[in-house]
């Protein structure tokens, strides 16, 4: 999905139905800063959903593993900056009063590399700012499930069967199996499957590493008109000492 199929990410996950969720995102950064944030530094960006919202508040820096996945996001956002890097080893030696990892902090799939990506955040960012975690389970609101979706674009199509399953209780991870049907632009159809690794940590080890890595801890409620009961995001908030 990253990679060869990364031109279809936006007919699997649409731009327009991010509104409320950024907007959320948007609320609760601004409100655990110190003073209202300006530059937010984005891991994992994808294909820029959430900062097609986000950028007419701040000033993103979007960063990404995948090339495919940048390059996409360029096409959506040409006004961000965008910038090539693993969530766990980069550094930019740059401050920002804010930073953000969506759903791309659940390719984190063990405890040491979990770490690695909140201490990114905390380095990256400025005292008295704050770093925003949105993993979509924890280990406690881990749920499964089979959904269907897809978008037509002007001359491409997707359509796609999502299976999210646990086949071990006791480790860290969990898998997320696709099957898509990619219609292209001369109405030819094929179909792909992708299987995706993911992490599922319990809430307590997630309050516990954003401490470990110098943040103040919080967790609170998703507020989203399709959030389930329990479903929260974790907040670390950079102290000024
Ligand atoms: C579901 S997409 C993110 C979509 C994003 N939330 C949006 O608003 O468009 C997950 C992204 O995580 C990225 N990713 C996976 N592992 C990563 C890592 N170690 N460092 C940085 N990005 C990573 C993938 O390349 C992919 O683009």
């Amino acid at each position: 999905m990253y990679s060869d199929l990364a031109h279809y990410f936006h007919l699997l996950t649409a731009p327009e139905d991010y509104a409320e969720e950024a907007a959320f995102y948007c609320r609760v950064l601004t409100e655990a800063c110190i003073k209202p944030p300006r530059t937010l530094l984005e891991l994992g960006s994808g294909g820029g959903n959430n900062a097609s919202h986000l950028k007419s508040v701040f000033q993103l820096t979007l960063t990404d593993l995948s090339s495919h996945m940048l390059a996409l996001s360029q096409t959506l956002n040409p006004e961000c900056e965008h910038i090539q890097g693993d969530m766990r080893t980069l550094r930019l030696e740059r401050l920002f009063d804010a930073v953000f990892i969506h759903d791309a902090i659940t390719y984190m799939t063990s405890l040491d590399d979990l770490q690695k990506a909140l201490e990114t955040a905390f380095i990256h960012c400025e005292p008295g700012g704050a770093a925003l975690f949105a993993p979509d389970f924890t280990r406690e609101t881990f749920r499964p499930a089979t959904e269907h979706g897809g978008h037509d674009g002007k001359k491409q199509g997707m359509r796609f069967l999502e299976w999210t399953w646990d086949p071990d209780p006791h480790d860290t991870t969990y898998l997320v199996d696709y099957a898509f049907l990619l219609r292209n632009e001369q109405g030819v159809m094929h179909m792909e499957y992708d299987r995706h690794e993911l992490g599922l940590f319990s809430r307590l080890d997630w309050l516990h590493l954003i401490e470990e890595v110098g943040f103040q801890a919080k967790a609170l409620p998703f507020e989203h008109s399709e959030a389930k009961p329990g479903d929260e995001i974790f907040l670390g908030i950079k102290t000024i000492r």
